[in-house]
């Protein structure tokens, strides 16, 4: 299923949303706008706003809280993008230029800042405490899972587990924060809060296993960003653990010395043995196994149209070649 047929049931939420976001993004500041609607206008799949109004929509919430909530998530996800393209050094995003590539990485981290704070502005205006509390820990938890990574880089001795703790705080937190902000909402029961934010988490664990993969057999054209960052960044992702430890001694130590060495000189070689080794499928296989926990929370949701389009999601995680 296509990301326009899932999103059909918010279709009008998904409108309303773009004209807040569009609203919200205004600054005196011109360098402000120029970035902010540049990266935003690239489009993105605000996945992460349609998870609020999915969650939002599952428990029944009528108001209109929900878009500025999902506008909110959507700033601070735009916000990690423009910083983690200055730290990870790539140039390509959305199929554009990154900002950093094209306005330098002062004016990326400075707006990114920019959104960060306006998003904090925005969710203060909801007047919620535990909407507060859910949004702040998440920006706070995706901070450390970048600096976590950024401290595992070039360390071939990462292990499964290291890799899976900055995952799922760089990523799927912020997945867990969405599902949750629409329980809270629609002022689900704590289980069912619970059973939504624990979907979150599954799910954007998936999602960026496949985003690990696409790095390495991804189509430029459909993903919108390089092939080989990771490497290039010697980031110890799981299609290399897996490479090294199922692989021959030497493509082991291949594997080994390009993370340690950074750049993609040995791309292809790299590539040869994360193929011989299956290590794109014993990914994939990882990523499947979490949408299928992703799955198993959305039991006890009363059934909805809403809730067919969190199931459709979990699957889109992981067939997504984009
Ligand atoms: C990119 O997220 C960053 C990751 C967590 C992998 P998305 O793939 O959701 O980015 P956009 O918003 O659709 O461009
Ligand atoms: C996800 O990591 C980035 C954040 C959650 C901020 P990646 O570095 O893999 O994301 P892409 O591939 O640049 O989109
Ligand atoms: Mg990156
Ligand atoms: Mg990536």
């Amino acid at each position: 299923m296509s990301l326009s047929q899932l999103y059909a049931p918010i279709a009008d939420d998904m409108k309303a949303l773009d004209a807040v976001i569009r609203e919200r993004l205004y600054s005196d500041v011109v360098l402000i706008r120029q970035v902010a609607e540049y990266i935003i206008g690239s489009g993105g799949k605000r996945l992460r706003p349609a998870l609020v109004l999915f969650s939002a929509g599952a428990m029944g919430y009528r108001g209109r809280f929900h878009l500025e909530l999902a506008a909110v998530v959507e700033f601070i996800h735009t916000a990690t993008l423009l910083h983690d393209d200055v730290v990870d050094e790539s140039d390509l995003r959305r199929g554009n230029k990154t900002a950093n590539a094209l306005f330098g990485n002062a004016a990326s981290v400075l707006v990114g800042d920019f959104l960060y704070s306006r998003a904090f502005q925005m969710m203060v205006g909801v007047d919620d405490m535990r909407v507060m509390r859910v949004l702040a820990d998440a920006t706070n938890t995706i901070a450390e899972g970048e600096v976590l990574q950024l401290l595992n880089c070039h360390n071939a001795d990462v292990d499964v587990e290291d890799y899976l703790r900055v995952i799922r705080y760089k990523t799927a937190k912020l997945f867990e924060a969405a599902t949750r902000l629409g329980g809270i909402l629609g002022k689900a029961d704590p289980q069912l809060e619970e059973q939504l934010a624990a979907f979150g988490m599954h799910l954007g664990t998936a999602f960026q296993l496949v985003d690990d993969v696409l790095d390495y057999s991804g189509d430029e054209a459909a993903t919108g960003k390089h092939l080989g960052d990771d490497l290039a960044e010697g980031k110890p992702t799981l299609p290399l653990i897996h490479a090294m430890r199922h692989g021959s001694p030497e493509q082991a130590a291949r594997v080994r010395a390009a993370i340690e060495n950074g750049g993609r000189d040995d791309f292809a070689g790299v590539l040869d043995a994360v193929r011989a080794t299956g290590a794109l499928e014993a990914t994939l296989a990882v990523a499947t196994q979490e949408a299928e926990r992703a799955l198993a929370m959305l039991e006890g949701l009363p059934p909805s149209i809403f809730k067919d389009s969190l199931v459709h999601l979990s699957k889109f995680a992981v067939a997504r070649e984009y």
